[in-house]
């Protein structure tokens, strides 16, 4: 789905997610989303603030799972995904606090192989995720999920690759202070939404979006996986969609 821009394309997945947090309020049920960080899906938090704030859109019913933290990261920093998720959407919204789910980059190594099995329970526990919300990395990575990632891997510690330390060196003051590793849902967890979005904006997406789009499946581009997918959306602003 190609709009002009990425604020267009971003009120569409608003809208899109709205509605379904409604329908499943209608239904007496919660709503599962799936998050993202980085900074694609950030207007999609300040369009779902705003209709919160217009007295049209409660998260009462909403249960969210983010994708993805660093490692090792203290929820507090300014670098993390629990920051960044609390500063865009969480501290503005009427949502359960035991209703938000971020990968805890603040783990001793011997209890990650539990916790991340543990994550994938939750998800399960609540009947899966209704939509998962995604951005695109350079590597063509979903999540955190490099090149390499296999199309069943669940949650799990990975190690990130040069190029998205590169990326974030900005955000970190210098590369050398970027995680080396990351919790990350894995391949198998985000196809196991009933929905996605991936979204992206500008034309430094467009070669990747080109290969995740229409390129051949493989691990070295994880992204190429959601072609398995049924249900899946790329929502790009025209810059983005510009190679395909
Ligand atoms: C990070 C996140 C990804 C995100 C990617 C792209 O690597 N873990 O989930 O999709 O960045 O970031 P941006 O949206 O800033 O381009």
């Amino acid at each position: 789905i190609i709009h002009l821009d990425s604020n267009t394309a971003s009120l569409s997945v608003a809208n899109e997610i709205a509605s379904l947090i409604k329908l499943k309020q209608e239904e007496g049920k919660k709503a599962v989303l799936g998050l993202a960080t980085g900074s694609t899906p950030i207007k999609v938090y300040e369009y779902l603030v705003q209709f919160h704030k217009e007295g049209r859109l409660s998260f009462k019913n909403v249960i969210t799972f983010n994708l993805d933290e660093y490692f090792p990261m203290e929820p507090g920093s300014i670098h993390s995904y629990v920051r960044f998720m609390k500063e865009h959407l969480f501290d503005h919204i009427d949502i359960e606090p035991d209703n938000i789910h971020i990968p805890n980059g603040d783990l001793g190594m011997e209890e990650v192989r539990k916790y991340c099995e543990d994550y994938e329970e939750k998800i399960k526990n609540v009947g899966g995720l209704d939509i998962q919300i995604l951005g695109i990395g350079r590597t063509g990575h979903i999540g955190f999920n490099e090149p390499g990632s296999t199309l069943n891997s669940k949650t799990r510690l990975i190690r990130l690759d040069r190029v998205t330390r590169l990326d974030a060196a900005s955000d970190f003051f210098g590369e050398e202070n970027v995680p080396k590793r990351a919790i990350t849902m894995g391949v198998g967890t985000i196809m196991g939404a009933r929905k996605i979005i991936l979204m992206a904006w500008g034309e430094g997406k467009s070669n990747i979006i080109q290969q995740a789009v229409e390129g051949k499946i493989k691990e070295s581009v994880p992204a190429t996986f959601l072609q398995h997918h049924e249900n899946c959306d790329f929502v790009l602003d025209s810059a983005a969609a510009s190679s395909l």
